[in-house]
């Protein structure tokens, strides 16, 4: 498979950046992955002009970054999202991204699986019960199969990820697919 990986930490080296490696080096054992990490990218919010509907290449009036990554997603068989948890959602990076999706041209993809993988700092049960509503209802939407969720809590400074055994799972998640 071709998997795209959407990293969506705004923060360099942080808990959200080792768990994708750590995804990367034993997925890469059998398929083609491509890592997104999206604040290398100027990928500005959807301004809903719904334009993109109108334009018979679907192209965005937008001219920013997001048409590299349209370009990555029509070669994915599956997508990796990962994510810190900020105030009970997605970074806002990667919410801009998921949002320039509201796009016809993603109806010309071929994505069949996704995966997610989310860290926070708290470790209520609760944590990340608001990301994976919208999670399912995107899947159930799409009709897209999850492939496995890696949900790691109690992890704030960089580097905390390492005492934990969310590692082990993000590799695990890698060899399993
Ligand atoms: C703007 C902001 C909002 C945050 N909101 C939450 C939150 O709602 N719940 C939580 O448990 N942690 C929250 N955190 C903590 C991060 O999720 C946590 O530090 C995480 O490990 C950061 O991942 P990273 O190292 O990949 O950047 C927040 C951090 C920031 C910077």
């Amino acid at each position: 498979m071709n998997i795209l990986v959407l990293s969506g930490s705004p923060r360099k080296g942080g808990n959200t950046e080792m768990l994708v490696d750590a995804f990367v080096e034993s997925a890469s054992q059998k398929h083609n992955v491509e890592v997104v990490s999206v604040r290398d990218y100027k990928i500005n919010p959807c301004i809903g002009c719904n334009a993109c509907f109108q334009h018979s290449d679907h192209s965005c009036c937008q001219k920013d970054d997001m048409s590299l990554v349209y370009d990555k997603m029509s070669k994915a068989d599956m997508l990796l999202i990962a994510s810190p948890v900020y105030f009970y959602g997605l970074s806002a990076q990667l919410k801009a991204v998921i949002d320039r999706c509201h796009n016809p041209l993603r109806d010309t993809f071929h994505i069949s699986k996704m995966g997610i993988m989310l860290v926070g700092a708290a470790t209520l049960p609760e944590l990340f019960d608001s990301i994976l509503v919208q999670y399912r209802l995107c899947l159930n939407f799409f009709n897209v199969e999850d492939v496995g969720q890696v949900l790691v809590r109690g992890v704030k400074d960089k580097g905390d990820i390492k005492k934990s055994d969310a590692l082990k799972k993000a590799s695990d998640l890698g060899l399993n697919i």
